[in-house]
């Protein structure tokens, strides 16, 4: 874990409600691996004590981008950012996606849910594994990505308006895969986190979750990400073996092990 002043090179919005930065940040892109995060004191002037975790939605060997949409004072002052502005960053934080290797990935974000999905999927990318990427969002306003059906990209609205109407996972009825031999990477809002959750264990497709739960240390300190873990030795587990944090056990899951989003 390492605390970087880093510098914005763009802050700017991608589409309605979205946002995206390029902050330089040499030592946190060289370290981080896709799925994980990092802790943004939005301003050196706030007097919150709390700082804001973002998934990293891309990285190469000198930058990071973050992908977020404004929804109170902290990512209000991120919103703010100009350009060569110093930010202070602690990262990368959590833990990463893993074990595509013998299935074929799925990768499904929904809303900002989409960044760490993302740079799962440049990662992908990068080795020429075939995967699917599909986006979900409310309208179609909402979407920066272009769906492609040779490239495997697919995106989804609730109105209709671009993609297949209706939840993320009508998606997977456009195209082919075998259940058992593949596997589900997802973030996005918890009911549909849920969903998908659901749906990987009736249909017995391996699945991964991210959650976005509230955090305040982002390093295991202050016990306020808790997450609660199945355990079926009901009486004689440990706290520890039934309750996980998600900022640093987290914030990826396997479905089996959550009891619910
Ligand atoms: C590991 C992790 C990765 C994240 N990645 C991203 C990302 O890539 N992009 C992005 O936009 N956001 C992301 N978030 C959520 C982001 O941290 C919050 O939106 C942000 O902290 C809100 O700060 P604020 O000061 O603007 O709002 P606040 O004033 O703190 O809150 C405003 C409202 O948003 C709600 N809220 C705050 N945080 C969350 C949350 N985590 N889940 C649901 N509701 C929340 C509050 O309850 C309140 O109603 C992530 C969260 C976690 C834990
Ligand atoms: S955020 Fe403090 S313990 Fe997880």
């Amino acid at each position: 874990m390492i605390r970087e002043i880093g510098q914005v090179v763009f802050n700017r919005e991608i589409a309605k409600h979205f946002f995206e930065a390029e902050i330089i940040a040499p030592l946190i892109s060289s370290k981080c691996k896709p799925g994980q995060f990092i802790n943004i004191l939005p301003s050196s002037h706030w007097k919150n004590v709390m700082r804001r975790p973002m998934s990293i939605s891309f990285q190469d060997d000198e930058k990071i981008r973050i992908i977020y949409k404004i929804v109170g004072e902290g990512t209000q002052l991120i919103g703010n950012w100009k350009v060569g502005e110093p930010v202070d960053l602690i990262g990368p934080l959590g833990n990463y996606w893993k074990g595509w290797e013998g299935y074929f990935p799925i990768l499904m974000g929904g809303g900002v849910g989409i960044a760490p999905i993302l740079n799962l999927h440049y990662y992908l990318n990068s080795q020429n594994i075939n995967h699917v990427l599909i986006m979900g969002a409310r309208t179609k306003a909402e979407h920066f990505l272009q769906p492609s059906q040779n490239e495997n990209i697919f995106l989804t609205t609730d109105d209709g308006s671009i993609g297949v109407k209706g939840w993320i996972t009508n998606a997977l009825n456009e195209f082919p895969f075998d259940p058992l031999k593949s596997k589900i990477f997802t973030c996005g809002p918890p009911l549909m986190m849920e969903a998908i959750r659901k749906l990987a264990l009736d249909k017995k497709i391996e699945c991964d979750l991210a959650l976005e739960r509230l955090m305040a240390c982002g390093f295991g300190i202050c016990q306020g990400c808790t997450v609660e873990k199945t355990n079926n030795e009901k009486g004689t587990h440990s706290y520890r073996s039934k309750f996980a944090l998600a900022c640093i056990d987290g914030p990826i899951f396997s479905s089996s092990e959550l009891v619910t989003c």
